[in-house]
């Protein structure tokens, strides 16, 4: 990040009350100015809550947001550099595909020439070139969306926020609509904040992923580091196919720390400097792991548990074990279909399940 950073963003001990409940809980955080950020995180976390505090659509309990180092905490909607891209808000049914998009612009009064042609650029920039005369009902689901999309970028926002913009499109259309937002924000330049529940969504588009849970911005990083290094127990538990296993540390040297699983005593990287005693969750993603044959376990080098084998689930490319451990706990083994490793296994058969030590990751929360 260069030192001289303009932050589109700004968000400072931030809290939304609704009466009892808590939606959000002091958050902090800032977004670097052309990024596509993404708040990433469970049902009734506080997304939507911060991101209508962005957009100023509703007023905080307390905190500050910053636009461009500008306070706008107390500015209306239309008196912020923010466009929102509503999932519910329908385009109009009665007016046509350009009606729609220049909508924004009408109400600005701009001049007819200015605006048709503001309009056909940014139809052609959502791949919508030549649909401007279309109704509505004569558009895909998928093209509805980039209506929509042009309908906020014509404008031209510093910051366009976008709650669960793809959450009406099917799975297959929304992995297209996922390219396709990514590559918009890439041309046009401007902050995206984009709100979603998906994580295949979140890392396809996001330069940055927020995890935002229980009103707390739990963490934050590239989509590399929160999927491979999260440090949380809960980005883990939330973020890819993670086996979690609680232990305690029972003692640590150089960078490496011993930890007692109860049902076994496992070696591992000891990034956080935990101390010995500290309860601890390790986590392993479910495609880190393996099933060993006898001379595999006994080659060394890996970390190795006893388990019972349940069953398998065939998912195309990948296959997914389930295998039980000695404390009754029931795990997810994850190989390649058709991959060397991919030999069968009785239910009921005792197994050996081993990784890598610098795979598993410690938690201290
Ligand atoms: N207007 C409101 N009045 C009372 N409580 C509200 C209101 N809006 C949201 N909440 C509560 O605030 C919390 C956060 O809601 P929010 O809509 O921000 O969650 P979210 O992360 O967007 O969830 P989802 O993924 O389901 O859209 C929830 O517990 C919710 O019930
Ligand atoms: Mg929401």
């Amino acid at each position: 990040m260069s030192q001289n950073a303009d932050n589109a963003v700004e968000v400072i001990d931030l809290s939304k009350n609704y009466g009892p409940v808590a939606a959000l809980k002091e958050v902090s955080f800032s977004i670097e100015s052309g990024k596509y950020f993404v708040l990433l995180g469970p049902s009734g976390g506080g997304k939507t809550t911060l991101l209508r505090l962005i957009g100023g659509f509703i007023k905080p309990s307390a905190g500050t947001v910053l636009l461009h180092g500008r306070d706008v905490t107390d500015l209306a909607p239309n008196e912020r550099p923010t466009s929102m891209v509503f999932q519910s808000y329908a385009l109009f049914p009665h007016m046509s595909v350009a009606k729609n998009v220049g909508y924004g612009l009408k109400l600005r009064r701009m001049r007819k020439a200015e605006l048709d042609e503001r309009v056909e650029e940014m139809l052609a920039m959502v791949g919508l070139e030549g649909y401007g005369a279309r109704m509505p009902h004569e558009l895909s689901g998928g093209q509805q969306q980039r209506v929509q999309l042009a309908r906020s970028l014509v404008l031209q926002s510093d910051v366009l926020l976008l709650d669960e913009p793809l959450a009406a499109l099917d799975a297959k259309l929304r992995k297209d609509m996922c390219l396709e937002l990514k590559r918009i924000q890439e041309k046009v330049g401007i902050t995206f904040i984009h709100v979603t529940h998906n994580q295949e969504e979140a890392m396809t588009v996001a330069d940055r992923i927020a995890i935002v849970a229980g009103g707390e911005l739990v963490e934050q990083g590239a989509p590399r580091d929160v999927y491979e290094r999260p440090v949380r127990r809960f980005t883990a538990d939330f973020i890819g196919e993670n086996n979690l296993f609680d232990g305690r540390v029972t003692k640590t040297g150089g960078n490496a720390a011993t930890v007692d699983l109860d049902f076994a005593t496992v070696q591992a990287l000891n990034g956080n400097g935990l101390a010995a005693g500290q309860a601890v969750a390790l986590s392993i993603r479910s495609e880190l792991l393996g099933l060993l044959t006898p001379a595999d376990a006994e080659n060394g080098g890996l970390q190795t548990i006893p388990a019972e084998y349940l069953e398998e689930v065939y998912l195309g490319l990948t296959t997914s074990h389930l295998v039980r451990l000695p404390n009754g706990q029931e795990i997810m083994v994850r190989t390649l279909s058709n991959g060397e490793a991919a030999a069968t296994f009785e239910p009921g058969q005792t197994v050996t399940v081993g990784w890598k030590t610098e795979a598993a990751r410690l938690h201290p929360d």
